[in-house]
């Protein structure tokens, strides 16, 4: 079946992953990235499939409503996978303004161009919202979070992914727009820009920089290798129930520290140094300011209806990781040059 689809923030982290896996597999969709190309978006990501004649790529800012509209017509979209955002946590303490502008505004312009342009008739039309566990809150030392679980944000970044949220719901129920929702956990893989916890310290033991540690290393994550989220996607906007929402995650909980010496281990093992080598780098900092102790996903429910599983353990997922940032370290050096040097120094005052 042919489909126009809109994907916003594809040339970010996980967008990119979900670009060149649609555009690979489904080559009746037309796929429209639309992407402002902020710090956190990059082409160099997409090179693979730049050339493609089922990909079509648009520099539009989600919040110019007028422009994201007439993309709307222009490409004729029947459906928009939504993931384009400010999404770290850090950036959002410092100037949460632009978390509220991006991923509140923004998703309200996309939400209003659909609503305008789609008409009420809805057939083969849906608007899939790509959200965060980080909406829930924070967890004790046991449970999971559901997608019965309230939504207790505590930063900025996850109280405008929250409101982002909301407001797509309340799309759903005020004007039936076709709607689905999905909440995953923390993302790892190739292509994430550095300032995110694992390809952070890829690179800087790879430059024997300080591990900067917040509090004592004891907050708990849990990981899910970046491919398998794109595949969750996918199975979602193909197979998930309009207006329902579902959690993604791997069950696969760390604790930072524990999480941090795998990848002293493997970034040490596969640049030949001797084992430990790294260690010496770890430094333990302040706190982040209301750092959320725990989080956890429950994903049987995507299980149970929709049949998706990881299809990776993390060992061999972060062996990956590694080896592809180790292998691509002229992408790395690239991105950490020129703005991203003056974003380090001035929020860890080292470098
Ligand atoms: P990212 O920061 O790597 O990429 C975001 C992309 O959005 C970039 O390409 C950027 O240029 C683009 N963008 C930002 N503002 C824009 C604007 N105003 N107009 C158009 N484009 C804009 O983010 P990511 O890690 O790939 O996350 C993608 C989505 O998935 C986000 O919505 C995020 O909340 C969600 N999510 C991320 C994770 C994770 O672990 N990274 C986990 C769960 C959910
Ligand atoms: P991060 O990758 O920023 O993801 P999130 O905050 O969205 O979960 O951080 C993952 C964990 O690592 C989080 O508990 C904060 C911690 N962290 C550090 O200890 N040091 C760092 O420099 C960074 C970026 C994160």
């Amino acid at each position: 079946m042919k489909k126009n689809i809109l994907i916003t923030g594809g040339a970010g982290f996980i967008g990119s992953h979900l670009v060149r896996l649609l555009v690979h597999k489904y080559p009746t969709y037309h796929i429209v990235n639309m992407d402002v190309l902020t710090y956190a978006g990059n082409l160099e990501n997409l090179k693979e499939i730049e050339a493609k004649e089922n990909y079509t790529f648009v520099k539009v800012d989600i919040c110019d409503f007028e422009t994201v509209k007439q993309t709307f017509i222009t490409y004729k979209i029947d459906a928009v996978i939504h993931l384009a955002a400010e999404s770290h946590v850090d950036r959002s303490i410092k100037d949460p303004f632009s978390f509220a502008q991006t991923n509140v505004m923004g998703t309200l312009s996309l939400l209003q161009a659909a609503k305008e342009t789609w008409g009420s008739d809805f057939t083969n039309k849906l608007f899939y919202h790509v959200s965060t566990d980080e909406v829930y809150g924070s967890l004790g030392e046991d449970g999971l979070f559901t997608e019965d679980t309230a939504y207790d944000p505590h930063s900025p970044y996850a109280a405008s992914k929250a409101s982002s949220d909301h407001f797509v719901r309340a799309f759903h129920d005020t004007y039936q727009l076709p709607v689905v929702v999905s909440n995953c956990s923390n993302n790892y893989g190739s292509y994430q820009f550095p300032e995110k916890l694992i390809p952070l310290f890829i690179n800087n033991i790879i430059h024997n920089k300080p591990l900067p540690v917040y509090g004592k290393g004891e907050n708990v994550r849990d990981w899910l290798f970046v491919n398998d989220h794109a595949r969750a996607i996918d199975v979602i906007f193909h197979k998930g129930k309009i207006g329902e929402t579902y959690n993604i995650g791997g069950f696969n909980e760390w604790k930072n520290i524990d999480l941090i010496n795998v990848i002293i281990k493997t970034v040490d093992r596969l640049l030949g140094r001797e084992a430990g080598t790294s260690q010496k780098l770890i430094t333990y900092i302040t706190d982040r300011a209301g750092h959320d102790f725990r989080y956890a996903i429950d994903s049987s429910k995507l299980k149970e209806e929709l049949g998706w599983e990881p299809s990776l353990q993390f060992e061999a997922g972060i062996e990956k990781t590694v080896a592809w940032y180790l292998e691509n370290q002229e992408w790395l050096h690239n991105i950490t040059s020129g703005d991203y040097r003056a974003y380090y120094d001035k929020m860890y005052g080292v470098d």
